[in-house]
């Protein structure tokens, strides 16, 4: 069989004739000075998402030196371009729905240029899910890099991080515990350097489960965005990405569904953002890899939460680096990982434990004996509210209201939940369940992280601190409360959700991990009927919101486009016991 073409070779301009076609690429490239030796090396892509609109981005300029660095160290050619870029609170309406765009411009900006690997540089939340979403359908041997955790601030004495404690002390603010100038003095202290959020947020949580899925190098989730170490990790990057194209180790060799039963433990494990699983199912819809929640929550049941950083605990990224980051967690979690998964670096993610530095005494990644809770972060709920599945983070919840049985105060949407949350005529108690519509894959659209509903601020001000939440949307990884998220189908599609009445009755049972209306059967028919005949489908718009309302999937399928989907799901993760 004939070698396929590499470097500067591949994927030559169509102009009716391949000769010319290199002979002109060969011409404009050497317009840029180089030479003949240069261009026969192999050539690494570096996909660069710096942006003045992406702080968490903001180590990109260093990363990228870096990494060029490494890829030149082993022989090879990088060649740096761009994608778009999105950062969480730059994108509107979110950055969920630019997801998907990012993922089809990273797979055809991948495949349309030649390169015979990539580095790519990602960090925030969405960017790492679309880039390995558009690598994974791109083929090309792929590694992911980090740009790492931001630095801690600091309060009138008390540590601070984005962004779990943005929102604490904006709960403050609301309760009227701290006044305007205290919440201006916070808001310079909470973001202290360029990078990711330093809690165990979605960025984080990506990070640590990209590298448990084998597609960044070892040690390459926790080192924080302006040290030394991350540097290392981008110049590593950048050599193992040279090997990975001489082996041609694409991502469907690393990404399979042991990988990605890896990845969904540690998830579990570390307490990770619920963003998690619709990325990570996303991701693997893209090999044809379905999730299996059901499989998915009995992982749950066997895997503690072990690691103590915010939101479910008490420590920072840069603390969970100095601990060993997630070889760490990893170590711990051996017995229960599938050890032969391959890795970016060609060898698997058992040798590379192996190869660790030895473990320490610590506090910030707990043995599998002293949990800081006992089952894994994520609990799957199932009932009539929620046919298709809805996710809670019972780590993040607090335990008196894992059971509850309450009275419904709905909001029918986001802007009725703005006009009416801090009404003081608002009929509502602390026992009651507090239900957002609308703000589903189509319904916002794009998913927004608005499952995390204000407490009534007349509630926060008696000092009410939780409540049970339901909605059909997503919550920031650095969120915490009794939030039911996820919720499937989703309210704009006419589902059990879009039906709900205020003083209708809920009863949520995560031990049953059940979620059901206490509302008959003929009675959520009726209601049901009644709402597609007040609702008709709405004309699409144009551009890619038409595209996207279209063909965004629910969040049981990763809001992923259909098309872009694997034609058919050939595999499962987590595997099946005893498969
Ligand atoms: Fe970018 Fe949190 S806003 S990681």
């Amino acid at each position: 069989m004939e070698n396929p073409a590499t470097g500067f070779h591949k994927g030559l301009t169509s102009y009716g004739d391949a000769g010319f076609s290199y002979f002109l690429r060969q011409a404009f490239i050497k317009g840029g000075g180089f030479s003949d030796d240069a261009l026969s090396r192999p050539v690494i892509g570096v996909l660069n998402t710096g942006s003045g609109y992406n702080p968490c981005h903001g180590n990109a300029p260093a990363l990228l030196e870096a990494a060029k660095r490494g890829i030149m160290l082993a022989g090879g050619l990088p060649v740096d371009f761009p994608t778009i870029s999105i950062h969480e609170s730059f994108a509107h309406p979110t950055s969920m729905y630019l997801r998907n765009l990012m993922a089809m411009d990273t797979e055809e900006m991948v495949r349309a240029q030649p390169m015979d690997a990539v580095v790519m540089i990602g960090g925030c939340d969405k960017t790492v899910p679309a880039q390995l979403m558009g690598a994974a359908s791109a083929g090309v041997p792929a590694i992911q890099l980090v740009t790492g955790s931001m630095l801690t601030g600091s309060h009138q004495g008390e540590r601070v991080g984005a962004c779990s404690d943005c929102r604490r002390f904006w709960g403050n603010f609301r309760a009227g515990t701290i006044n305007e100038d205290e919440i201006q003095r916070v808001n310079n202290q909470l973001i202290a350097s360029v990078g990711t959020c330093s809690v165990m947020g979605t960025a984080s949580t990506m990070a640590c489960v990209t590298e448990a899925l084998g597609m960044t190098v070892p040690g390459g989730a926790s080192p924080p965005a302006v040290t030394a170490d991350r540097m290392r990790i981008a110049e590593l990057s950048g050599t193992t990405a040279v090997a990975m194209a001489k082996n041609r180790l694409t991502p469907d060799k690393i990404m399979t569904p042991a990988a990605f039963e890896n990845a969904l433990r540690v998830l579990l494990a570390i307490g990770g953002s619920t963003n998690g699983l619709i990325h990570l199912t996303a991701i693997a819809g893209r090999l044809g890899i379905a999730i299996d929640l059901e499989a998915l929550d009995q992982l749950g049941r066997t895997t503690p939460v072990l690691v103590d950083l915010k939101p479910s605990g008490k420590f920072y990224m840069e603390d969970f680096h100095h601990a060993g980051g997630l070889r760490s967690v990893l170590r711990e979690l051996r017995p229960l990982l599938h050890l032969d998964a391959l890795t970016v670096t060609g060898r698997t993610l058992g040798e590379e434990l192996d190869a660790a530095p030895p473990a320490f005494p610590q506090e910030i990644v707990r043995k599998r004996e002293q949990p800081i809770y006992a089952e894994g972060g994520l609990a799957v709920l199932r009932g009539n509210l929620a046919p298709g599945g809805a996710i809670i983070k019972q780590s993040a919840a607090t335990a008196s209201l894992l059971e509850h049985e309450g009275r419904a105060v709905v909001f029918e949407n986001a802007e009725d939940l703005a006009k009416r949350v801090d009404d003081p005529a608002l009929d509502v108690t602390a026992d009651d369940i507090l239900v957002l519509k609308r703000i589903g894959p189509i319904g916002a659209p794009g998913m927004p992280e608005a499952g995390y509903l204000p407490i009534p601020k007349k509630l926060a001000r008696q000092g009410v601190k939780d409540m049970v939440r339901i909605s059909d949307g997503r919550m920031s990884g650095t969120a915490m409360g009794t939030i039911v998220l996820h919720v499937t189908p989703e309210s704009a599609l006419g589902s059990p959700l879009a039906i709900v009445r205020s003083g209708d009755r809920i009863k949520l049972s995560v031990s049953q991990r059940s979620l059901t209306l206490l509302v008959s059967d003929a009675e959520i028919a009726a209601r049901t009927a009644a709402w597609q005949q007040a609702n008709p489908p709405a004309p699409a718009a144009r551009g890619y919101r038409k595209l996207f309302l279209e063909h965004v999937t629910q969040a049981d399928q990763g809001c992923d486009f259909d098309f872009l989907r694997a034609p058919k799901m050939t595999a499962v993760a987590p595997l099946k016991r005893g498969v």
